[in-house]
This record gives structure tokens, C-alpha cells and sequence, in this order.
């Protein structure tokens, strides 16, 4: 490969060589749980952590290495891990960052699934989300003391579709002191790149448009390399001795990646998510697509967006792509090639109606998933958001008569006939 390839490129070679055994041109599936050691003095070292290698399949192995290589080339960081999902690699991320009694600022507008994951799973660690808004930027800062140890957003977010200031969030993270962490699972590196924007670590649900074929569970965490995690002392993981690895400080050891080798060598193998060889196979030859899926799924949504705007059965869509949507400046700044997938829109008869459009539909798929090459819908209030208080759901866009789409990359054509057949029944 030539120096500085494009992106399309990196989708499809990053990380990967010919098989050196038997020449196989695709990553090969290494079904595997373990690794022979060359000799006691390489197994030593490997556990010591003074050499890299291969040992045991929760902690490391070549198909994932290779989907580790290709993630971190797209997003423009140092290093990457892959684990079994999102939701793992979420976990991994904030066991690295936090201590008992710390707190992180999160935006409120986030996936059902994170905010319950931050406000009630993280609570028996000891971990503490304070919620801000997106459209104030203020409340980020305000909610800032010696106990917060991050902050968390999506570039895009689930179910809204609403872009993120991005910049301005990052200058608040550096002017405290704090990694910026980026749910980048709807936009994708193709659509935005956040380590350019001032992200020090991205987190992606791999399951979703990087896979993009709905058939496997997968999740990563990149490491931008941008963060000095010795400065201020909040990041003892990191910056002091580790009694596990014979004292070895992980960050001076190990510089711009230290926070993926932690993630791995302390999260990943004490806790286990690990993803499979097979899943990981399957994510990648997702990935080798990834450039020219995203575009149709983002050509065809902005198609239905338009549709669906001037139909007189439908009281609002919420599509940054459209000029007239409030989002519509942060989009063309942070992600000119396309809006996504993925928006939401209201029925003019609300709760009952949105009900009766999402069952008379038939090309869609009714279910909780974003990101497959087919065209998907959701009653988010009713099934992925319905843990969430009515306060929590209108503040997440995921209020009673929303309906959320996820566009597929089928025929647009055939997408709007559905549509349009099953809104002729509302
Ligand atoms: C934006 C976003 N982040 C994270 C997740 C969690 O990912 P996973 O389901 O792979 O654990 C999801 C899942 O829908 C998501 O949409």
C-alpha cells in the first residue's frame, strides 16, 4: 500500500496480509482458544508483558487483531480493541478511567441502552453519571468537579439523528483536564472522523453499520493517543505501578497506546467479553463495504426524509440532512457526505398511530436493531427507550408518537412504496 491511503482502501486492506502459512487472502477465522509458546522464556515474556503475542483468546487473537488494525486505520487512532459489543467495550473503557465515588458527564441524548447502562448498572461500581445537554454546552461544565473523570457523548445521536458540537464539548474536556469519549456507532469513520475533532477515545457498537449486515454482535474501543493520562494523577491505572504486571506503569511503559493495552491486559482479561474469532471475521468483510454502504444508506434516507416531510399524515421528521432541520449546520460541519441512517419522525395521531404504521409495514423489519442493509422500524417509547421515566424519554427524542427508521440500502423506490402503503392504513 502507498503512503497515506484513502479510506476506501483502508476498509479493505488495514491490518490484513496474506496468510503466511498457506496464503489465504481473506483474515482466516482463527478458531482457536490458545497459542503455542516457542519456548518457557517466550511464555515468560509474553505474560510479563515484555513481548506482544498471541496467548489466549479472551485476552487476544489474530482475527481480532486484524479487525483491531483496520478500526484503529479508519479512525485515525493509535491502537484498538475489540470486544463482544458495544455495551462491552463501553465497560471496559470506563473500568479504566474510574474509581469508586468517581463521576462522568454524559449527554442526555444517548442510546436507551448506555443510559441505562450509566445510570443504573455503572451505580454498583460506585460510578455516577451527571447528565447534560448537547444544545448547552454550559451544562457540561457546570456539573465539573475533582471527581469527574470524563465525558461521554454520540456524534450522532440514537434515536434523535442530531449531530454534536463536537469542538466545543473537546474544548471543555481539555480546559478540565478530562478524556472526551465518543459513541461513533451511528456516523461511522466514514461519515466523521471524532479523534479530528478533539476526541481522545472512540467507542463504536460494531454490530450496527460497521458490520452493517445485522448478523453479528461485536464492539471496539479506539485509543486516540491524544491524552496524557500521567498529568493530573486521576488515572491511577494508568499512571501507577501495576502489582499484576511485576510494577509496570502501563502509560509510561506503553505512551499513545497505554489505554488500549489497558483496556485489554486489566478490563478485557478480568472481566471477559472477549469477541469470537468468527464474529470478528464477519464484522471485517462488513467492513470492506463500509464506504459504499453508508453512502446509499444515507442517499436513500435523505430520500424518505424529503418524502416524508411533505406527506399530510406526518407532523414532523427529525433529519439533520433537511435544510429546514436545526440540526442541519452541525451536519454539513461535521458530516457533509450524509446524515445517516437513522432519524425519527411523529405521526399527527400520535401514540396509536405510530403503533398500527410500524405493524402494516412490510418491507421493514419490525426490531430493535440499526445499521442492517434492510430497512428497519421501531417504536422506540414502547421497546428500546421503555425503562426510561417520560422526562428521560422526550429529553432523549424518544417521546410516545416517535417513530425511528434505520434506511436500508435496498431500492429507495421500493422503501417509499411500503411506507406509503402502510400510511394510506393509518
Ligand atoms: C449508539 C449505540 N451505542 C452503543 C450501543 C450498544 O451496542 P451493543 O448492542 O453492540 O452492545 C448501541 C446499540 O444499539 C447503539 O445504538
Amino acid at each position: 500500500m502507498k503512503n497515506n491511503p484513502g479510506f476506501n482502501t483502508l476498509a479493505i486492506h488495514a491490518g490484513a496480509q496474506p496468510d503466511p502459512t498457506t496464503g489465504a487472502r481473506t483474515t482466516p477465522i482463527y478458531q482457536t482458544t490458545s497459542f503455542v509458546f516457542n519456548d518457557a522464556d517466550h511464555a515468560a515474556s509474553l505474560f510479563g508483558l515484555q513481548a506482544f503475542g498471541n496467548i489466549y483468546t479472551r485476552i487476544m487473537n489474530p482475527t481480532q487483531a486484524v479487525l483491531e488494525e483496520r478500526v484503529a486505520a479508519l479512525e485515525g487512532g493509535t491502537a484498538a480493541l475489540a470486544v463482544a459489543s458495544g455495551h462491552a467495550a463501553q465497560l471496559l473503557i470506563f473500568h479504566t478511567i474510574m474509581s469508586p465515588g468517581d463521576n462522568f458527564i454524559a449527554a442526555r441524548r444517548l442510546y436507551g441502552g448506555s443510559i441505562n447502562q450509566f445510570g443504573h448498572a455503572f451505580k454498583s461500581f460506585d460510578w455516577h453519571v451527571r447528565w447534560a445537554d448537547t444544545a448547552d454546552i454550559d451544562s457540561f461544565e457546570s456539573q465539573i468537579d475533582d471527581k469527574t473523570k470524563a465525558i461521554f457523548i454520540e456524534s450522532l445521536a440514537n434515536p434523535g439523528g442530531t449531530f454534536v458540537d463536537i469542538a466545543a464539548i473537546s474544548a471543555v474536556a481539555k480546559k478540565h483536564g478530562l478524556p472526551l469519549i465518543v459513541d461513533n456507532t451511528m456516523a461511522t469513520p466514514y461519515l466523521l472522523r471524532p479523534i479530528e475533532h478533539g476526541a481522545d477515545i472512540v467507542v463504536h457498537s460494531l454490530t450496527k453499520f460497521m458490520g452493517g449486515h445485522g448478523n453479528s454482535m461485536g464492539g471496539v474501543l479506539v485509543d486516540g493517543g491524544t491524552f496524557d493520562w500521567s498529568k493530573s494523577g486521576k488515572y491511577p491505572m494508568l499512571s501507577e505501578p501495576r502489582p499484576e504486571y511485576a510494577g509496570m506503569v502501563l502509560h509510561a511503559t506503553f505512551g499513545n497506546f497505554a489505554f488500549a493495552i489497558a483496556c485489554r491486559v486489566l478490563g478485557l482479561r478480568d472481566f471477559g467479553p472477549a469477541i469470537s474469532p468468527f464474529n470478528a471475521f464477519l464484522l471485517l468483510t462488513g467492513i470492506e463495504t463500509l464506504p459504499l454502504r453508508m453512502q446509499r444508506h444515507c442517499d436513500n434516507a435523505m430520500a424518505v426524509a424529503k418524502w416524508l416531510s411533505a406527506h399530510d399524515k406526518v407532523a414532523w421528521v427529525n433529519y439533520a440532512g433537511l435544510e429546514t432541520d436545526a440540526n442541519n449546520a452541525l451536519q454539513k460541519r461535521y458530516s457533509p457526505k450524509g446524515a445517516g441512517a437513522v432519524f425519527t419522525f411523529g405521526l399527527k395521531d400520535g401514540y396509536e398511530a405510530g403503533k398500527r404504521f410500524v405493524e402494516g409495514l412490510e418491507m421493514f423489519s419490525h426490531l430493535a436493531n440499526i445499521g442492517d442493509t434492510r430497512s428497519l422500524v421501531i417504536h422506540p417509547a414502547s421497546t428500546t427507550h421503555r425503562q426510561l421515566s417520560p422526562e428521560q424519554l422526550t429529553a432523549a427524542g424518544a417521546g410516545p408518537e416517535v417513530v425511528r427508521l434505520s434506511v436500508g440500502i435496498e431500492d429507495v423506490a421500493d422503501i417509499i412504496a411500503d411506507l406509503e402503503q402502510s400510511l394510506s392504513k393509518v
